[in-house]
């Protein structure tokens, strides 16, 4: 990372078709006074009753947005629709992993997420109520996900790489009384069994009194009567009306909860309502992407993931444009599937992650060459730092030097983009640039002051936004002390991020300072990574670190101490390793497990991890005042 690297100036073409061609301004504005602001962008959404308070502070850090108003997201991603032409427009393009096709007109997504809604009404569901969903990436999942807010019950997408342990806690958090599921999905040709996982974790659930499966993959599956229906069925019964009233709610009616890694073993329930979260998501898609009413927006991300959530589902559809999705593998079964996807159905906006594009890059220029990629206009990218290299292959290779790199720094708790360009901003590869409209970032020391320009500091957001989670599921003090408590007056938001700002105000994101790990993108504790060592019997203690990885950004190395008298061996080794991805989910499997005696900790017992980490990179190992004899 460097300050002075090459500034990358929007093109005259880019410039001419930039609906907003003044930053500056613009922000100025937002910040001097930002309920007016968002009022305005509010304003661009139908509402069934206004606001009383664009913002509501008096219980702080617990923000309202909009309260007073009625409200419920699907109305503006859906039924606002059905009165002009955006009706016969398509929502989704869907591409399986075979190669099968199929699409949907705002109208049928309408009737798809009315049957759906109404089958989960007949099955008991209700306002408040939460749904989990644990599905492979197929347009029912966003049927499911929509029906739920149609109907007022939250949802709670688990994604289908986690294990049934993972499920199975997610569901006991979320008191979930219905799960959705489906036989499977496929992965590199290969069916996976995620009916079989759900059944495992139900066994763990007693909870779910309703398991309702899609069947797509054909995978032969075990239901058990009186609690598992295959939705085929119950979709040609009468109850499942292609009519359905959306459910009028208030502005702060919970939307979903969604789950993500933290600093201890249980994972955090970050909970988003209607209101705010329609609002910011949608806007931050139509400013920062510049969104035109006839683009096809593809977001390669899981819709199990905050950025599927956001940006596959509710802001494209709020915004009518048409999303691409596609259920499989970026190189299946070639490393051009993308690029072929992207002439094929001509997408002119994609946004995906540094380790997608670094996985699709070594596999050489000739797979994007085969394919006319002239329909992109802008790219994104989202999950972790992008380093030049793989920037400038996305921006020259894939943008064909003509598309603007929109790099978006944000979390699952912030709901949509905090700091990212437009398409006029000019570009330094590795920087998300500047903050979004209404937002004022800090990078400050241990005080909540500013660090000088060019030094290291902690990443604050300063203000409310409209898009923030309102707190962690049944842990509201969690939420105050985790995410507000360091400041004392200055009620900053604090994002565990570290970062510098540089002398043009361009904000350079450096990594997380806690004992979360950024791998593939994904969001992994240290310490669920732990837990599930220790959970082995044969292991008596256990500590994971992050090392850099060249495809993943950064991978699980992790150490463990054995119950005495156990050998060591390779066998176990592999053991462990699988042990830890059967249950945590694929996606946390470490790259090793070595066997250690000691773990390096302070004398109040805490595993000093960045000790381990300069050993292993052979580096110094800094200060060890606090290490324990
Ligand atoms: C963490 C949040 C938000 C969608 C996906 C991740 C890192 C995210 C960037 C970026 C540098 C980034 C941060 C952040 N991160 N985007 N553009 N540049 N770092 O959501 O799983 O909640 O992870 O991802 O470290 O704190 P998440």
């Amino acid at each position: 990372m460097s300050d002075k690297k090459e500034l990358f100036h929007p093109s005259a073409e880019v410039i001419a078709n930039a609906t907003i061609k003044d930053y500056d301004s613009l922000y100025q504005r937002s910040i001097e006074d930002r309920e007016g602001f968002w009022a305005e962008q509010a304003n661009e959404l139908e509402w069934y009753e206004p606001w009383d308070k664009v913002l509501d502070d008096s219980n702080k850090p617990f923000f309202k947005w909009f309260s007073g108003a009625k409200t419920n997201i699907v109305h503006n991603a859906i039924d606002r629709h059905l009165h002009n032409a955006t009706r016969n427009k398509l929502a989704i393009i869907w591409e399986s992993e075979a190669g099968e096709m199929c699409s949907y007109s705002y109208y049928a997504l309408n009737r798809e997420v009315s049957q759906m809604a109404n089958t989960l009404k007949s099955m008991g569901v209700k306002k408040g109520d939460i749904v989990t969903i644990y599905m492979p990436q197929i347009p029912e999942l966003v049927f499911a996900m929509l029906a739920c807010a149609k109907i007022g019950a939250a949802h709670s997408v688990v994604y289908g790489g986690f294990s049934y342990e993972a499920l199975a806690a997610r569901i006991a958090d979320a008191n979930s009384h219905v799960l959705i599921t489906a036989d499977g999905g496929w992965r590199r040709g290969k069916p996976t069994n995620l009916k079989a996982i759900a059944n495992e974790a139900m066994k763990r659930s007693p909870t779910i009194e309703v398991c309702i499966t899609v069947k797509y993959n054909q995978l032969d599956v075990e239901m058990e009567s009186e609690r598992d229906f295959w939705y085929h069925d119950l979709k040609a019964l009468p109850i499942a009306s292609p009519k359905c009233e959306t459910e009028v709610l208030d502005s702060e009616d919970m939307l979903f909860v969604l789950y993500t890694s933290g600093t201890t073993g249980k994972p955090k329930g970050m909970v988003h309502t209607h209101g705010g979260y329609s609002v910011y998501t949608a806007t931050t898609h139509r400013m920062a992407f510049d969104i035109k009413p006839d683009d096809r927006w593809w977001c390669a991300a899981d819709p199990g993931w905050i950025t599927g959530h956001s940006y596959i589902v509710y802001a494209p559809l709020i915004n009518g444009s048409t999303i691409m999705m596609y259920e499989g593998a970026p190189n299946y079964p070639y490393p051009n599937r993308w690029w072929q996807m992207v002439e094929k159905y001509g997408i002119n906006v994609m946004y995906t992650s540094p380790t997608a594009i670094r996985g699709l890059m070594r596999f050489g220029d000739q797979w994007p060459k085969r394919h006319d990629l002239s329909s992109l206009r802008l790219l994104g990218s989202v999950g972790e730092p992008i380093n030049p290299e793989a920037w400038r292959w996305f921006y020259d290779v894939i943008g064909g030097s003509r598309c603007p790199i929109i790099d978006t720094w944000w979390q699952t708790e912030t709901g949509g983009f905090m700091i990212c360009p437009l398409p006029i901003t000019p570009l330094k590869p590795g920087s998300a640039t500047k903050p979004f409209f209404g937002n004022e970032i800090g990078v400050v020391d241990d005080n909540g002051d500013e660090v000088p320009a060019g030094e290291e500091g902690k990443l604050v957001i300063k203000n409310p936004w409209p898009g923030m989670a309102r707190t962690i599921m049944g842990d509201d003090q969690r939420y105050a002390d985790l995410y507000w408590g360091d400041y004392g007056d200055k009620e900053y938001y604090k994002a565990g991020d570290s970062a510098k700002v540089d002398d043009d105000g361009y904000i350079w994101v450096i990594g997380r300072m806690d004992e979360v790990l950024k791998v593939s993108g994904y969001r992994l504790g240290t310490a669920e990574i732990e837990s599930a060592l220790v959970s082995h019997p044969l292991v008596s203690e256990a500590a994971a670190i992050g090392l850099p990885h060249e495809l993943k950004g950064n991978a699980i190395h992790t150490y463990a101490i054995l119950k005495e008298g156990v050998a060591g061996t390779n066998e176990l080794a592999q053991e462990l390793k699988a042990h830890v991805a059967a249950e945590l989910g694929r996606i946390a499997q470490p790259e090793d497990v070595t066997f250690v005696d000691a773990l390096p900790k302070t004398r109040s017992g805490k595993i000093m991890r960045r000790v381990l980490r300069a050993r292993a990179l052979g580096q110094d190992e800094g200060d060890l005042s606090t290490l324990e004899e």
